[in-house]
């Protein structure tokens, strides 16, 4: 596939209006993205468990206009909402040549997230993959008798959803389907693009069923560096070129682990990933932290807990101070026990989600 396959060519313009809704869900990354390339074009290859609960519920409610340019009102938990303009704006500019509708009909975008408002979890996965997802159901709605029947096969439909959510956000085009996708072309998954994520179709040990997601709400408050920035600093990063090739590394390891179901070797991959991270944005110029010292208290109870106990708890950030807590389905009691009694403390209003591995997004009949 490339850009060029994803072009739609004819449509109905005469459909006067309808309505599409989406459930989308986060997703958290095991081999992090981080660095791109111009156009949404990831650094190094990422892969990541697909959450199920952690979703974003977007219903788009499109009619005809006449005036020329982009038209849209967002409406985000039943309220107008004008802070989320600009990005969605963007979005429409980069995936126009896409999708040519575009500009003929006035959107009306009403979306609600099932975790908790400004948590601090990263919504633009779950929300621009929900509106990307909304938009291709539109596409398939205007659908000629003659023409663009691709569209009705459930593989391109994903995929082009993924290239586009891809385009309003990077980490958004792993949401469309579970349980684990992998983004950017590498040695170790030859079906692998950089356009768009895909499903994961190696082996997985059951070891792996289920694994559960706890994410703690350390941090609640606006980012001081946006995920966006961070990328941008990975240009003439001293360490870029050993963190791509890290990335490259870690990916094909972690396809043997998930056969394996090896959890020491997990853990380690897992972990190292998640500081390499904010490694990165240490020792970028200009550096800054994102974690908290709560972050760092909670990262040495796990340590301390997993010394002490056969677990396999480990644990994963992504860029902000909160702390996804990821463990095996079997220890669920135990670890939600740990995390009770000694994690819920260093959570900002003791806040965290318990989340697991999902299937993917999933359409809202209306
Ligand atoms: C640290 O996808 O939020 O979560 O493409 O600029 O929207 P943009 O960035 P974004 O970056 C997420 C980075 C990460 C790691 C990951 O999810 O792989």
């Amino acid at each position: 596939m490339t850009e060029q396959d994803f072009i739609l060519k004819t449509y109905n313009s005469k459909i006067e209006n309808g309505s599409v809704k989406w459930a989308s869900p986060s997703n958290i990354a095991l081999v992090k993205y981080w660095g791109k390339k111009k156009h949404q074009i990831p650094e190094n290859p990422s892969i990541s468990f697909t959450l199920s609960d952690c979703k974003t519920i977007t219903e788009i409610t499109y009619s005809k206009k006449n005036e020329d340019g982009f038209s849209f009102d967002v409406y985000f938990e039943g309220e107008k909402n004008e802070a989320f303009k600009p990005k969605i704006k963007t979005f429409f500019e980069r995936i126009e040549v896409y999708m040519p509708f575009l500009k003929e009909y006035h959107f009306k975008i009403e979306t609600t997230n099932t975790f908790p408002h400004s948590s601090g979890i990263a919504s633009s996965a779950s929300g621009m993959s929900a509106i990307a997802l909304c938009l291709m159901s539109i596409e398939k709605e205007l659908k000629t008798d003659d023409g663009n029947s691709k569209i009705d096969n459930k593989s391109y439909f994903n995929q082009k959803a993924s290239f586009l959510a891809r385009l309003g956000s990077g980490s958004a085009c792993r949401s469309i389907e579970g349980e684990i996708v992998v983004w950017g072309e590498n040695e170790t998954f030859t079906q692998s693009s950089d356009l768009y994520g895909v499903k994961f179709e190696g082996d997985v040990h059951s070891n792996f069923s289920n694994y559960q997601d706890a994410i703690l709400l350390v941090d609640k408050g606006e980012k001081q560096v946006s995920s966006t920035v961070g990328h941008q600093l990975m240009y003439g990063h001293p360490f870029a070129k050993e963190r791509f090739a890290q990335a490259h590394d870690n990916l094909a390891k972690l396809k043997t682990i998930l056969a394996s179901g090896d959890l020491n070797e997990f853990i380690k991959i897992v972990e190292s990933e998640a500081l390499t991270l904010h490694a990165m944005m240490m020792t970028s110029m200009p550096y800054f932290i994102l974690m908290k010292p709560n972050t760092l208290e909670v990262i040495n109870k796990i340590w301390a807990y997993r010394e002490k106990t056969e677990s396999k708890v480990c644990f994963t950030l992504d860029a902000g101070a909160n702390v996804h807590v990821l463990y095996p389905e079997n220890e669920k009691e135990n670890v939600l026990e740990f995390i009770k009694n000694e994690l819920v403390s260093y959570c900002q209003n003791g806040q965290y989600i318990c989340d697991q591995i999902g299937q993917g997004a999933n359409q809202i009949q209306l």
